[in-house]
């Protein structure tokens, strides 16, 4: 037994590198990451949802600018934060973007309590605004676009996950380059290409535009993403943003499908890379995204 002395608590329940101070920093591990926002400079907004907003930002710790993203605080986006973390902790390729750190802000100022992610700043324009800006993507810009996103889609898979979120609102274009960001609704899987039934899961995709029939029945797998990215190509060529809903849904219902009629701008060769990788039967689409890199690859 320790005595308590006069002069104080014993040795070894003294300073920041006691057994006690050990003890309570496990205790409270979330105290961990509490920030100051005086850490971030500039704050200027670039864009948000329903779980966050994303803001460039000079970070002094890291001596640069960064994207940070900032939850709204409700129980479903610190789950979403949560997610995003998570899956892209275990994610490193260039055309994926890199999570730089994550925290909680202290109490005091504009963001007191909230969750944030640092990743790096992608400086360039968004693939939504692109299309709604200037319409189609011509073939070669595509097709190099494309592949640098069935890449990010293999790193993604290789690590166990599916984004589940595919669409041109989460990839940025930087001189010429491809990144896929927005990891929020992303699930982990045993293996890349078996499917697994979301049990509970949280979040359905934003936008069920680009969206796979299977995840309205919880169900995915890396070919989901296969299928969005189907619908990614679609619209870079054809320059619309193709309503899927009625088909959609029509899938799920297991209704016999009109096989979707390819757009005069899209040319036969590529439309068939997108009919395979839409297939409403995930068993007929790309087996993976290196399967569908290769196909585009091929095409001139
Ligand atoms: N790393 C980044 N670099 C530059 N801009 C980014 C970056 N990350 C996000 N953005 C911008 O911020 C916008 C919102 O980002 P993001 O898609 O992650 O949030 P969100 O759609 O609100 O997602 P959620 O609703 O799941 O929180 C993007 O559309 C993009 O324009
Ligand atoms: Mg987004």
């Amino acid at each position: 037994m320790h005595q308590y002395s006069p002069g104080g608590p014993p040795e070894h329940l003294k300073g920041p590198g006691s057994r006690l101070m050990h003890r309570l920093r496990e205790l409270m591990p979330s105290r961990q990451g509490f920030e100051d926002v005086s850490r971030f400079r500039g704050i200027e907004r670039l864009g948000g949802g329903c779980m966050g907003d994303v803001y460039r930002a000079y970070d002094s710790q890291r001596d640069g600018l960064v994207a940070l993203k900032v939850s709204k605080g409700t129980t479903s986006s610190k789950v979403s934060f949560e997610n995003e973390a998570r899956a892209l902790t275990r994610i490193s390729h260039t055309n994926v973007v890199r999570l730089l750190g994550s925290g909680v802000f202290s109490d005091e100022g504009a963001f007191g309590g909230r969750q944030f992610l640092i990743m790096n700043i992608i400086e360039g324009v968004n693939l939504k605004d692109r299309l709604a800006m200037e319409g189609r993507v011509e073939w070669p810009e595509a097709r190099h676009t494309l592949m640098q996103l069935c890449d990010a889609l293999s790193a993604v898979h290789d690590a166990g996950i599916v984004h589940r979120d595919v669409k041109p609102d989460n990839v940025m274009i930087s001189q010429g380059n491809a990144t896929l960001f927005d990891f929020g609704v992303s699930e982990r899987i045993a293996s890349r290409y078996s499917m697994r039934r979301l049990m509970g899961s949280r979040f359905g995709p934003g936008n069920l535009d680009y969206t796979a029939p299977e995840v309205v029945n919880g169900r995915c797998d890396g070919r989901t993403d296969i299928f969005s990215l189907g619908m990614v190509m679609r619209h870079m060529l054809s320059g619309k943003a193709l309503l899927n809903d009625v088909w959609l849904m029509g899938s799920v219902m297991g209704a016999p499908q009109e096989p979707i009629r390819r757009d005069a701008e899209i040319p036969e060769a590529q439309f068939r890379i997108i009919s395979r990788a839409i297939d409403a039967s995930i068993d007929k689409r790309f087996h993976s995204a290196s399967e569908m890199k290769a196909a585009i690859a091929a095409l001139p």
